[in-house]
Formats: structure tokens, C-alpha cells, sequence
């Protein structure tokens, strides 16, 4: 079974990317992150999470979510995790994972996938994203086969930098850095509430017909990124940036 989370799509396109190959069947995070479900998983096929990258580590919600959740069947788990640049890390904490959950560790891959973390960097255009998804076809493909194979994904080389990433980094990311406070909407909000549904927290309500924040954000993209007029702002940081889909699976 493959369980994917994302923002902005990416995840979610490199999840059934591998399902149309293996055959295996596709279950969102995203939709028992929102609906508080915390119903055990059972699979004869090995699991396989594909997630975005957040701090170099796979996303707080995800690895909180899969703590609470009971296994049962296949004890093989394949990590996959897209991310823009590198991964850092995230192996190490993935395997502890695994451990605790008696899962059995079959390997964590990057797939370098477009950037969306507009909150802090720039996401590129439609024609430079689609060229590098079809760079990370490769990687995909041959992800894909060692799933299929039952064999373990190649392992990761863990550097003094990615540790340092990967641990007290994104300790410091998520402290200081992940806060919804950021967001604000524009006169150019129709009130059509996508951004509503489109929070894997139910982190946005509509008040007097304009979406506010809690306090529960993961920083994913998903509202910023799919307003249909781009009426989400985050400080001075996502000025006259391009709000990232992926193209290869729009979120809509
Ligand atoms: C909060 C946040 C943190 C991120 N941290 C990293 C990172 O540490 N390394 C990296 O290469 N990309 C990072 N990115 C980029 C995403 O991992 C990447 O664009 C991913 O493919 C997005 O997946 P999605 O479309 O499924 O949400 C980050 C993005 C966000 C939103
Ligand atoms: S998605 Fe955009 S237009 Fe729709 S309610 Fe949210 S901010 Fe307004
Ligand atoms: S508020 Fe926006 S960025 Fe934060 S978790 Fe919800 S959709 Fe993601």
C-alpha cells in the first residue's frame, strides 16, 4: 500500500506514479490528517510512504501520524521523499521509526522534485517544473523496481552536515519558523473556501467570508500555493512569486 501527504502535489504524483506500476492501492495522509483518523492499516503489500521534505526529515504531521497508527500484514516499509534539494539526514529518523513500529526498513530515496516552500524560496515556473520532473523520472523508475523486487533502496550517505540538518536544524526550523502568523489574504478573495478545504490541519476557517489562521500549520503550501487568485500572501516573503502545483498533478 502506498501512503503519500503533500502540499503542493508532488508527493501525491510520485505516489501513483509507483501505484500504476506496482499495482498497489493509494491512501492520503492528507485526508486522515484532516478527518483525525487514527484507524489501523493492513496491507499484504509492503508499505510505502512518499512524503515532501521538510527540514531534512520527513514531515512532523506524517511521522506523528504513522506513531499512533497499528500495522498489520506486510512489515516491509520503503520510504520515499521528494524534496527540492537534498534529504540530509531524514534516514536516521525513518529507521528509528521503523523500529518502533516493528516495521521492517527497506530504505529511504530523495527524488528531487520542484521546490515549493514559497514561504522562504522560490518555486519555479510551469516549463522549468515540468523539466525537472522529467529529470526525476529515472529515479522514479528505478525506486519503483526495487519496490517491485522486494529489494532495499540503496543506502544513504549520512555526512556530518546532514546530521547537523537533520537534527538540531529542524528543531530550530519548526521552533521558530513554522508558524501560520505569516498569512494574510487579499482583496482579490472570492470567499470560495478552497483554501478551507485544502488544509490538511483544518487550519483555516472563514470569518465574515475571508479564510484566518490558527495555530496548527505545518507550513505545507497547500493554501498559499492553491488559491485561485493567488489572494494568500505570507509577509514581504511570497511577493510576486510563482504559487507552485505540481503540473503533473494539480491539486484541484
Ligand atoms: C516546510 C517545507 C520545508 C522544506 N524543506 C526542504 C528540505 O529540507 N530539503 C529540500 O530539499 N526541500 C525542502 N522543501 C521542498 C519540498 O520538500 C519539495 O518541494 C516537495 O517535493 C514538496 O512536495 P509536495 O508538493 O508533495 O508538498 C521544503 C518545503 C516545505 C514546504
Ligand atoms: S482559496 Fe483564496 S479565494 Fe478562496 S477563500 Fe481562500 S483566500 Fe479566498
Ligand atoms: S495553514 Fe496553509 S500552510 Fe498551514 S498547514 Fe494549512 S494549508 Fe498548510
Amino acid at each position: 500500500m502506498i501512503l503519500y501527504f503533500t502540499g503542493t502535489g508532488n508527493s501525491a504524483y510520485v505516489a501513483h506514479t509507483i501505484a500504476k506500476e506496482t499495482g498497489d492501492s493509494v491512501l492520503s495522509l492528507n485526508e486522515r490528517i484532516k478527518n483525525g483518523s487514527m484507524e489501523g492499516i493492513s496491507s499484504e503489500q509492503p508499505l510505502v510512504v512518499v512524503v515532501p521534505t521538510y527540514a531534512w526529515r520527513i514531515p512532523r504531521v506524517v511521522s506523528d501520524l504513522l506513531t499512533q497508527i497499528h500495522f498489520n500484514g506486510n512489515k516491509k516499509a520503503y520510504f520515499v521523499l521528494t524534496c527540492g534539494d537534498g534529504i540530509g539526514a531524514a534516514e536516521k529518523y525513518v529507521k528509528k521509526l521503523c523500529k518502533e513500529k516493528e516495521l521492517e526498513f527497506m530504505g529511504c530515496a530523495p527524488v528531487v522534485m520542484p521546490e515549493n516552500y514559497i514561504a522562504m524560496y522560490a518555486a519555479p515556473p510551469k516549463e522549468e517544473a515540468l523539466k525537472i520532473i522529467s529529470k526525476s523520472e529515472p529515479t522514479i523508475e528505478d525506486i519503483t523496481k526495487k519496490i517491485k523486487e522486494r529489494v532495499s533502496l540503496s543506502n544513504q550517505r549520512i555526512t556530518f552536515g546532514g546530521r547537523l540538518l537533520s537534527g538540531i536544524i529542524n528543531s530550530f526550523f519548526y521552533t521558530f519558523f513554522v508558524k501560520a502568523k505569516g498569512f494574510y489574504v487579499t482583496d482579490s478573495c472570492t470567499s470560495c473556501g478552497y483554501c478551507v478545504r485544502a488544509c490538511p490541519l483544518n487550519n483555516i476557517r472563514l470569518e465574515d467570508r475571508k479564510p484566518v489562521w490558527g495555530k496548527e500549520c505545518t507550513h505545507c503550501m497547500a493554501c498559499i500555493c492553491g488559491c485561485p487568485t493567488k489572494a494568500i500572501e505570507y509577509g514581504k516573503n511570497s511577493k510576486e512569486k510563482v504559487r507552485y502545483q505540481c503540473p503533473e498533478y494539480p491539486m484541484k
